[in-house]
């Protein structure tokens, strides 16, 4: 029976150790980088508000039901859909789910390599001393050039998928593990620790102002759109990471409880983020909706001119490239344990096609920030459509399946099963919510971005 076997490719040592890789997977890029500089283009509190409501509402249902799928499937997205599909007498057609998945993982790792390069770059910037005393402006430069330099952009990017492709090539567990046993508790400790320099800034209150205070007026229907795909993109579901890392996982398991502590651990290193990003942003007159370079332009000042910051600096962004390393191994995971499975190839042989893959779609995006930043597709650079098509596009058409899959395909007496929840009543709240409400909201969202209502013309 599919429940009781292991995956082929080894399982979690435990629980906590589940906990870690998802927290791992979840907590990156999305959340220290993107999350402060969405928030800051779309406005600041409304936004953060709708986000919220998203992770809660969409995002934890759609994570009990991939954790679950996956773990009842025991294989990559793509095959742990065909047996669930079988298992369930319903239409073959629902594997492509998986392999919308597989693409978008492809498509986010080639440019989620980039922006972890320019974070490896800055540990080197922290180390030779680039930000001590500097003005906001100097910080600005330093960012512009490297914006400016496909050399330097490659380089990082090269190094980052390098190191990506060896951890995956090992397997994900075991270094994976251990690496993010450390890494988080040291993450947040550095976040806090922003947080107290951003108090003493002098625009603490404005910062506080600005993430919390709700100001619908300044919400559109793209705003909304976005806060629903970072809810997907933040807590790495709708393509299938959190399915390959569930079929890890051991079938003793409590899934929902779980679920719940690695969504409020990835909520609150977000919104620490923010709490630690906007008073330094109001403090040196910069502006809120800069964009992708939001971090790069704000946390240097506050390294340069805080006791010890060399030290905090480097090790800062050291933390941040360990933590997209564990996010970007979740991205290739599900198309690495495909191949293996499908293909009978060694792991390392499937690492080097698909790590050569991706990193030579990097470059599309290491390009459309200097030579190629005239190239546009309905207005937006290489990358900005790469982010939009995935983030707000191919993850939440993703979830929107597996939430439908879960819910009404599945047969409950396997969900059932699978989940062991304590009581009746909270499995059919998250039926509801899963096989309804998730589907609902993506499905409106999705039609005011058509333009169903109106919202865009
Ligand atoms: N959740 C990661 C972050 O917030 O940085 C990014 C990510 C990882 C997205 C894995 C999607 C995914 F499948």
């Amino acid at each position: 029976m599919a429940d009781t076997n292991k995956s082929i490719h080894g399982e979690w040592s435990s629980r906590f150790a589940f906990i870690l890789a998802a927290t791992g997977s979840a907590v990156g890029l999305g959340n220290i980088w993107k999350f402060p500089y969405i928030t800051g283009e779309h406005g600041g509190g409304a936004f953060v508000i709708i986000y919220l409501l998203c992770v809660a509402a969409i995002g934890i249902p759609i994570m009990i039901a991939e954790t679950m799928m996956g773990r009842r499937g025991r294989q990559s997205p793509i095959n742990t859909l065909e047996v669930l599909t079988k298992e369930a007498g319903a239409n073959t057609n629902w594997h492509y789910v998986g392999w919308l998945g597989v693409i978008a993982g492809f498509l986010i790792l080639s440019y989620y390599s980039v922006i972890a390069g320019w974070s490896m770059a800055y540990v080197i910037k922290a180390f030779t001393g680039s930000f001590s005393g500097e003005s906001a402006a100097h910080i600005n430069s330093l960012f512009a050039d490297l914006q400016a330099s496909p050399v330097q952009q490659i380089f990082w990017h090269t190094v980052f998928m390098v190191a990506t492709m060896a951890v995956v090539a090992h397997g994900v567990q075991g270094g994976l593990e251990k690496a993010v046993r450390f890494l988080m508790p040291g993450l947040f400790i550095l976040l806090i620790l922003l947080v107290a320099y951003a108090m003493t800034t002098g625009a603490y209150l404005q910062g506080l102002e600005f993430m919390f205070k709700p100001d619908f007026s300044e919400i559109t229907g793209a705003s909304v759109l976005t806060a629903m795909g970072h809810a997907f993109f933040t807590l790495s579901l709708g393509m299938g990471a959190i399915m390959v890392y569930g079929s890890y996982l051991p079938k003793d398991v409590s899934i929902a409880k779980t679920t719940i502590i690695i969504a409020g651990a990835d909520t609150l290193v977000a919104l620490l983020a923010g709490i630690a990003i906007f008073p330094i942003v109001f403090a040196n007159g910069l502006e809120v909706g800069s964009g992708p370079g939001l971090i790069f332009q704000t946390l240097p000042i506050a390294f340069g001119n805080m006791a010890g910051g060399w030290l905090f600096g480097v090790l800062f962004f050291v933390l941040l490239v360990f933590a997209a390393l564990s996010s970007a191994i979740s991205l290739i995971e599900p198309a690495v344990a495909w191949c293996v499975e499908n293909y009978n190839i060694e792991r390392k042989k499937a690492c080097v096609i698909m790590g050569g893959f991706t990193w030579t779609l990097g470059l599309g995006t290491v390009f459309s920030f200097n030579n190629w930043s005239g190239v546009t597709f309905f207005g937006a650079t290489i990358f900005e459509a790469l982010d939009y098509l995935t983030a707000n596009l191919m993850l939440p058409l993703g979830g929107f399946f597996i939430a439908v899959f879960a819910g009404r395909i599945m047969l409950e007496k396997h969900s059932k099963e699978e989940l062991d929840l304590s009581s009746d009543d909270l499995y059919a709240i998250w039926k509801f919510l899963v096989s309804y409400v998730a589907p609902a909201e993506v499905f409106i969202v999705f039609l005011h971005v058509l333009g169903v209502f109106g919202i865009f013309s």
